[in-house]
């Protein structure tokens, strides 16, 4: 007997020649014809004698449009080049979106926006009632950062359209294209606020309500005057309804140096690791850092430096590589050479891929900044967990369809994990979700040195385009 898998894989061979045959038949003297047949890897006109088994030669990727248009976006910005400054709902943000759409538009795609902003291109399927295969990223930059980080998985998926357009492909699931809202955290300090709203989070949209940014801007009126919601109301309308789509893929930059340094083309990103952050305050007594005698201070400098420290040794006692914490904010107050530090201030951010070994370290810590405290008779006046977001593991058929998909290219592959987040750490939660890696240049990211080479962003376009069309049809 045939193993199921195997019929089922055989059945979507026949869908997938069929309606390639169907889109070639008026087509005789297309000379996509040649693309499509070599993106199809299967005997189009006659079968050969080697049936199904002929490989996939080549998916015609536009690859010096892509970086023109990667090129033309990163001109969307508030710092001078190559630096990228592209802040939720500033005028450059507006422009970019604009530009999206237009390339959307371009690419014969129904383009749709919701209340704060995330952007859908849709390209029907022949079953168009079928949850949809969703492909995305963001296009915000943080100040003074590059042009690839999101951007990729934006202008690539648009690329990798493209490409199964020119090859003459008819998806059966719809095809869709998510641009999202304000990935970077920098105006309102909340990172995926687009992807995290369409995940159906009721407290994010209560706290919108009031969230104000540095410069006591509101949320609400930020996007109504980029030109989206105008009433608080409006923010729970972005939320997904569960199944609308089947699967969800983003392609990004690896942002860590593996890939480039082994040598390596793709990376199936297998999950995503858990992030949560922690905002904790000491509070001692202060005075002079002269007057005042050892035996009877109770410095808060110290204590939150005892606290740091611990940090790491928590983590280091996970015993596993993939613990990882940092205190990247630590403050002391009044912050004066000859005052005994009264207050201080850190903030944590601690990941994982498993979240319980996470939440065990955040456990631990607070343990040590209670008993840091109690020791330096200090007080602990703040330990507040800022965000403690669950991990996120892949899909196990999307990763197959990743693997096959980069199998069939002949690109070397390597399951791994990414240990920054994105949107599909939100999106996994409404959708089966997917990452592809392809490498940057010595890992580098959020700098402007960021760089991925045109080969490399090929090779990503092809497989996000060959894992698409292989899961529009399942
Ligand atoms: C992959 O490699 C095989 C064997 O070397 C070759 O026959 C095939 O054409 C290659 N496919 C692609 C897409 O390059
Ligand atoms: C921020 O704006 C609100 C409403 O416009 C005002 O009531 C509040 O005092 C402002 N806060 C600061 C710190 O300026
Ligand atoms: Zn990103």
């Amino acid at each position: 007997m045939l193993p199921l898998l195997q019929l089922v894989a055989l059945l979507l061979h026949f869908i997938f020649i069929s309606s390639f045959s169907a889109a070639l038949a008026h087509n005789h003297d297309d000379p996509t014809i040649r693309t499509m047949e070599a993106f199809s890897g299967y005997p189009v006109h006659e079968p050969s004698s080697h049936g199904f088994s002929t490989p996939i030669t080549s998916l015609s990727v536009d690859a010096d449009t892509l970086v023109k248009q990667i090129e033309e976006l990163s001109t969307f910005s508030d710092s001078p080049a190559p630096s990228v400054t592209r802040i939720l709902y500033t005028e450059k943000d507006v422009l970019a979106r604009r530009f999206v759409k237009s390339l959307m538009g371009l690419s014969g795609l129904s383009v749709r926006e919701d209340a704060v902003g995330n952007i859908f291109g849709r390209w029907d399927g022949s079953e168009p009632d079928l949850p949809a295969v969703a492909t995305g990223s963001h296009a915000d930059a943080i100040p003074f950062s590059g042009k690839y980080d999101g951007v990729v998985g934006v202008l690539g998926a648009l690329e990798a359209i493209n490409v199964l357009k020119r090859s003459g492909f008819k998806p059966k699931r719809s095809l869709e294209i998510i641009f999202f809202t304000s990935e970077e955290p920098t105006r309102f300090g909340i990172s995926c606020l687009g992807s995290r709203l369409l995940a159906g989070s009721d407290a994010l949209a209560k706290a919108l309500e009031t969230t104000v940014d540095g410069q006591n801007i509101s949320f609400i009126s930020a996007a109504s005057s980029a030109g989206y919601l105008t009433d608080p109301a409006q923010i729970s309308t972005v939320f997904l309804k569960k199944g609308s789509y089947s699967a969800f893929l983003e392609l990004h930059i690896e942002q860590g140096p593996i890939l480039e340094e082994e040598g390596i083309s793709i990376g199936v990103v297998t999950a995503i690791a858990a992030p949560a952050s922690l905002k904790v305050e000491f509070e001692g007594t202060g005075g002079h850092a002269g007057a005042v005698l050892m035996p009877y201070r109770n410095d808060a400098g110290l204590a939150a430096a005892e606290l740091a420290l611990a940090v790491e040794k928590h983590v280091l006692d996970s015993g596993s590589i993939d613990t990882v914490g940092t205190v990247g904010i630590l403050e002391l107050h009044p912050g004066a050479i000859n005052s005994i530090p009264s207050k201080s201030h850190l903030e944590i951010d601690t990941r994982d891929i498993d979240e319980e070994r996470r939440n065990i370290v955040l456990k631990k810590i607070h343990e040590s900044a209670n008993e840091i405290a109690k020791r330096r008779r200090v007080k602990l006046s703040e330990f507040k967990i800022i965000n403690q977001d669950p991990p996120a593991h892949s899909d196990k058929s999307i990763i197959e369809a990743m693997v096959s998909a980069a199998k069939d290219l002949n690109l070397t592959h390597k399951l791994m994990i990414s240990r920054a987040y994105h949107d599909s750490l939100f999106m996994a939660r409404v959708s089966p979700m997917g990452m592809i890696f392809i490498p940057c240049y010595k890992g580098y990211s959020h700098k402007p040195e960021e760089f991925a080479s045109l080969k490399d962003m090929s090779n990503g376009v092809k497989v996000l385009a060959l894992t698409l069309a292989k899961l529009s049809l399942q």
